[in-house]
């Protein structure tokens, strides 16, 4: 993929009603600690259509809020082959979710499918174990804790991808006034 000005980020589990609007949730907001809001849009979605129209599970957004991201304005929605019309990458969390999108993928897909742990775990094929049938609040903390991680290793890669987004804004004011030469 080329260098863009924006990116379109798209998060599939199962149900899309833990796992992804988790991973949306906490992805966009440490896009906005990194000062990249709007350059990086971020949506999820469900490989099945079960839950379509409600909002994240009532653990998962206990559970979020307490780690201090707020999932409550957002409702799932299926996946669809036209998602990948639209997004620079589709990211899985299970190897389930990946082997269903592979069928929904077009054959000349110019973006990157894949598992959204790989950025964090490179090579080791890890997934976000599903917490949806677990007992207690543990399996729906583990989750935000590999997402957080993930998170903060695939910004690091769309900053390689957005289009001078190194270029601190007091440097870009020395480049054009001359000061400065790249
Ligand atoms: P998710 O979890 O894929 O992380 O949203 C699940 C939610 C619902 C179901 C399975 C997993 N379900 O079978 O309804």
């Amino acid at each position: 993929m080329g260098q863009k000005e924006t990116l379109k980020v798209l998060m599939v589990c199962l149900g899309n009603i833990c796992r992804s609007p988790t991973a949306q949730g906490v992805l966009e907001a440490r896009l906005e600690q990194a000062g990249l809001k709007g350059r990086v849009i971020v949506d999820s979605a469900g490989t099945a259509g079960w839950h379509a129209g409600k909002a994240p599970d009532p653990r998962s957004q206990q559970v979020a809020l307490q780690r201090g991201y707020n999932l409550g304005h957002l409702r799932a929605r299926q996946a669809t082959r036209e998602d990948f019309d639209e997004f620079d990458y589709v990211l899985a969390m299970d190897s389930d979710n990946l082997n269903d999108l592979r069928v929904l993928e077009p054959a000349h897909y110019q973006g990157h499918l894949g598992l959204f742990l790989d950025y964090a775990f490179p090579n080791q094929q890890r997934s976000v174990p599903d917490p949806y049938y677990t007992q207690g609040d543990q399996g729906f903390h583990e989750v935000v804790d590999l997402i957080e991680q993930a998170s903060d290793a695939f910004i690091l890669e769309l900053k390689k991808t957005l289009r001078s987004v190194n270029t601190h804004p007091s440097n870009a004011a020395a480049f054009f006034s001359g000061a400065l030469q790249y």
